[in-house]
């Protein structure tokens, strides 16, 4: 691959062994909902524990769009909503972050109109928002799909509905309460996601004075209430941050002690760690977990490794786990059931000499004893996360662009990784 001059890179010299330290940061995929949410609430909210990330920048230039003041102190933002100027979010914007497409619930539920740019597809293959349109459309919502634009209305005001999805979409599930929790009657989700973000989104929308139950499992209700105030909130750990620091300490056969996690939210990856030879566990003495990793010298591969929905193996956890795969001894499948164009990383994963075979939604990964360093390109967040985890490995030097891709979801990956031993560095 020919290195473009200028282009941000990030430059891992491989072999040190992780030891030490990190602190969990809050959950990328928690904050852009709980961010829309504020647009619902008459007064202030200030979110805690919100790391730097571009993805949540973007969200905050939509909702000073909107003409709710926003700012961040440290890692606390704050939203004062109590008057919009605006319920239409320009292209630009909803282009800079794909699931800007959260904001329609809240808009809606806020003004009864919405006007969004239709979000279209991303690096993981097309994301249809079709579920969330059924589900808006039976809840009195009129859509109208024009140039590329959704125009909604529901002058008469949005009603409950029985919404039973048929895929258990985290997306249409947070848009459907947000919508909801504002609305005339009761609406029930049945097959609703049951990911630990939904049960934050409801954390914060109930300290608002919203009437939700069920959140974190199949079916949720939400009884509609006149009005929301605003509220303060913590965002929960990021379990993806988690299981990418655990793959890194794993991959470098080192040990790390991760702070302020959430070892309900990791139990998938546990015992898949454990196969490997890890030794990984957990205490609780402030109020947060911290989980020990301590990974063996001889590493096996977990046989096959099945993503699906929460409580499942998360689609966000499967490429640092091919990273960490790709090192062990012995085949592991992975088989991705979620999205298509899931496996981008493998054929970069690739110029570092890992044996991976890709067939549609099945990789077949063979574990090597080397891994060498190389130039390499990350096309998507997790994709990107993965390529630094098998960077740690490789012998030599291997350079990664494609770095906006990473500060979508990580805060520091690069001081982070560094405080517990890589030799790592932005160029
Ligand atoms: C969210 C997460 C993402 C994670 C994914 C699955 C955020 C910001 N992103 O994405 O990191 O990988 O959950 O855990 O929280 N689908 C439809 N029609 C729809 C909606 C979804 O067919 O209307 C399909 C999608 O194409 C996909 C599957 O359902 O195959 C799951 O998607 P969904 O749960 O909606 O993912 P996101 O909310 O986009």
């Amino acid at each position: 691959m020919a290195l473009k001059k200028g282009v941000p890179r990030i430059v891992v010299q491989g072999g040190n062994k992780l030891a030490g330290e990190l602190d969990v940061q809050g959950a990328k995929n928690s904050i852009l909902p709980l961010l829309s949410a504020t647009v619902l609430c008459q007064g202030e909210s200030v979110l805690h524990n919100c790391p730097n990330l571009t993805d949540a920048d973007a969200a905050c230039r939509i909702l000073n769009c909107l003409g709710c003041r926003c700012a961040r102190e440290a890692k606390s933002i704050s939203v004062n909503s109590s008057e919009l100027i605006n319920t239409d979010v320009p292209a630009e914007l909803m282009r800079e972050m794909r699931s800007s497409i959260v904001f329609l619930g809240a808009i809606l539920g806020r003004t009864r109109q919405c006007r969004l740019s239709f979000p279209g597809g991303c690096e993981l293959g097309p994301r249809p928002i079709d579920l969330h349109i059924m589900a808006l459309r039976k809840m009195g919502v009129d859509i109208k799909e024009e140039h590329g634009y959704l125009n909604c209305n529901a002058p008469g005001g949005i009603h409950g509905a029985y919404i039973s999805l048929s895929i258990p979409s985290v997306g249409a599930t947070e848009n459907i309460i947000l919508a909801a929790v504002t609305a005339k009657g009761t609406t029930e989700i049945h097959n609703a996601a049951c990911e630990p973000e939904i049960v934050d989104l409801a954390a914060f929308l109930n300290k608002c004075g919203a009437r939700i139950s069920g959140a974190g499992t199949g079916t949720v209700a939400i009884e509609g209430v006149e009005r929301l105030g605003g509220a303060e909130h913590k965002v929960i750990p990021d379990r993806i941050v988690a299981a990418t620091y655990l793959c890194c300490a794993a991959i470098t056969r080192g040990e790390l002690m991760l702070k302020n996690a959430d070892y309900n939210h990791i139990s998938a990856l546990v015992p898949v760690l454990e196969q490997m030879g890890c030794n990984i566990y957990t205490y609780n003495t402030t109020g947060e977990d911290t989980v020990y990793i301590n990974a063996g010298k001889i590493l096996r591969a977990p046989y096959k490794i099945r993503t699906s929905a929460h409580p499942g193996f998360p689609t966000d956890a499967q490429p640092m786990f091919m990273a960490l795969a790709s090192t062990l001894k012995g085949t592991t499948v992975f088989v991705e059931t979620i999205f298509d164009n899931r496996f981008r990383h493998a054929q970069e994963l690739g110029r570092l000499g890992a044996k991976i075979s890709v067939d549609d939604r099945v990789a077949v990964v063979e574990g090597v004893e080397r891994l060498t360093g190389a130039d390499l390109e990350a096309t998507d967040l997790r994709g990107g996360a993965a390529l630094v985890t098998a960077a740690l490995f490789a012998e030599g030097t291997s350079r990664i662009c494609g770095i906006p891709h990473i500060d979508r979801g990580y805060d520091d990956i690069v001081g982070n990784l560094k405080k517990v031993g890589a030799d790592i560095k932005n160029a």
